[in-house]
């Protein structure tokens, strides 16, 4: 059985006293019997209060990006076993914002998920198509070359770590979600993919969530869907009752 994992990606929003808030209002509402796996996300600056913040709560920490180097003359990057030792155990990686503001290509990806995955952290390995791709019938094929030159030279241990987060450009902070069959089919797809790379059993373990415009109004239809493991939350993640909205809505 793949636990559901609902994730808040905060992206560059939050000072550390408007994280603590959003942190403390939701620890509030959030109780022992919650039925998924949360996650939040802050941006780098945040990590080390929400760590402390979250302690104990069972909530997991993770952060949105993370060097493909272990260490050295980078400047302005943060490499994996910073993230470890500040707490994270998951990190995102692939994100259509840094594929396209930052030029992050498959190869630079698959060297961060296996810098991340060397580290210990659970990697979210975002794929996606864009509207055009769509319209032109490529979505199968744009993932299905994201997640083979994402996920090369990984083996099965290492891709059980993992979660793929099925993120249609379009739909991201857009408020057009995908339809909740085409979503069903996109990770059916996914997930064949994954089991034409790996073993069935191996496909079958992994989570596949996902995020563009989800709302307390529509991630009930979504999360139904029998190959949907979770969601990716943007914009609905800044705020403790829709975050909160969200997780409940499994
Ligand atoms: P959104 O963002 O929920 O604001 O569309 C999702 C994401 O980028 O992960």
């Amino acid at each position: 059985m793949r636990k559901m994992l609902i994730a808040g990606n905060w992206k560059m929003n939050k000072t550390i006293p408007e994280s603590l808030e959003l942190i403390h209002a939701l620890l509030k509402k959030l109780d022992s019997s919650c039925p998924a796996e949360v996650v939040l996300i802050p941006p780098f600056t945040s990590l080390f209060s929400a760590a402390e913040a979250l302690r104990g709560s069972g909530i997991e920490l993770g952060a949105q990006n993370l060097s493909h180097l272990s260490e050295g003359a980078v400047t302005g990057e943060v490499s994996g076993p910073m993230l470890v030792s500040v707490g994270c155990r998951y990190v995102l990686a692939g994100h259509s914002e840094r594929r396209n503001l930052f030029q992050e290509d498959d190869t630079v990806i698959n060297q961060k998920l296996k810098t991340a995955l060397s580290e210990g952290l659970h990697p979210i390995l975002c794929v996606g198509e864009s509207w055009k791709e769509r319209e032109a019938g490529k979505t199968k094929d744009v993932i299905g070359s994201q997640l083979k030159k994402g996920l090369d030279g990984l083996n099965p241990l290492e891709m059980r770590k993992m979660t793929i987060a099925y993120e249609p450009v379009w739909a991201i902070g857009t408020g057009k979600t995908a339809q909740p069959e085409q979503v069903q089919e996109t990770h059916e797809a996914i997930r064949s993919e994954l089991s034409s790379q790996y073993a069935p059993e191996t496909a079958k373990a992994i989570r596949i969530i996902y995020g563009g415009s989800v709302t307390p109004d529509n991630s009930s239809s979504l999360m139904a869907q029998p190959d949907v493991d979770g969601a990716l939350v943007g914009g609905a993640s800044l705020d403790a009752d829709s975050f909160y909205a969200i997780i409940s809505a499994i």
